[in-house]
């Protein structure tokens, strides 16, 4: 099977010395869901945006058997790979509607309103809010609109740069609820990066650990189903890093 994404040898460098990504390899398959997890630097938002186009890279990133190397951002969206930024990026000035065209401004209007009717449907608490300003919407809100402005236009891949980074809680388990009901429900491949273990574990398929740049471990999400198993993949490939199964996930868990 070929798949959705093969990302290979990929390298990412800050100026004339500054690696920050290293000979990474990863693929992702249809509808799985690939977690990138590392301490803060070890480069996860530095591979999301090469994959996206942001920034350039060295390497080869395959989707669906083609060459992105070259193509813009806006041209891989309309293949079907769309990033959300770890800081959201709403725009304040914009009404949530407004905001969620934005997303979808590359697909004809009628398949906007049934897209944006999906997408309102998955998140209610942004749905009475439609007219009113981004900027009233609380952080929880404000994701919820960052992930349905993502899915605006149809994507194949979503690269989700830590969904719950600033949220209560109780408002991260809400929004991954939120992303486990859009993976049940097609073929949506995606791609996410997030310090939350016990919530990543419950929503990916596989993961791959990186430290200073570079992949340096791979699980399937069943091998860490116990505890001590995760652990031990903590202690293997994370160390004293910041990456948290903390007394709050397990007290909402
Ligand atoms: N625009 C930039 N210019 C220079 N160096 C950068 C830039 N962006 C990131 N870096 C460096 O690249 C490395 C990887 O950063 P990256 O943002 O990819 O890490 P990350 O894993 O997403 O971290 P975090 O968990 O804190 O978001 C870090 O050493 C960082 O300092
Ligand atoms: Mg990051």
């Amino acid at each position: 099977m070929t798949s959705l994404l093969s990302v290979r040898n990929l390298s990412v460098f800050y100026g004339a010395g500054a690696q920050a990504v290293e000979n990474v390899h990863f693929e992702v398959e249809p509808a799985k869901v690939t977690a990138l997890l590392g301490a803060n630097g070890a480069g996860k938002s530095s591979i999301m945006q090469a994959i996206a186009g942001l920034i350039p890279s060295r390497g080869q990133i395959l989707f669906e058997g083609e060459e992105m190397a070259g193509l813009p951002t806006r041209e891989r969206v309309r293949r079907g790979i769309v990033y959300v930024p770890e800081r959201r990026e709403i725009v304040g000035d914009l009404s949530v509607r407004e905001n969620l065209i934005l997303g979808g401004y590359q697909i004809p209007a009628g398949e906007r309103r049934t897209r944006m009717d999906a997408i309102l449907d998955l998140f209610p608490e942004i749905a009475n809010k439609l007219n009113g300003g981004a900027w009233r919407l609380s952080g929880g809100e404000q994701q919820m609109l960052a992930i349905g402005r993502g899915l605006m236009s149809g994507p194949r891949l979503l690269l989700l740069d830590e969904p719950s980074l600033g949220l209560a809680p109780l408002l991260v388990r809400r929004v991954f609820e939120r992303l486990g009901a859009i993976r049940g429900g097609g073929d949506l491949a995606i791609v996410l990066v997030e310090q939350n273990l016990r919530m990543t574990m419950r929503l990916c398929d596989d993961l791959h650990f990186l430290r200073s740049g570079r992949i340096v471990g791979y699980r399937r999400a069943e091998d860490l189903r116990d505890d001590t198993a995760r652990q031990q993949a903590i202690d293997t490939y994370l160390g004293a890093t910041s990456i948290s199964e903390s007394e709050d996930d397990k007290a909402h868990a």
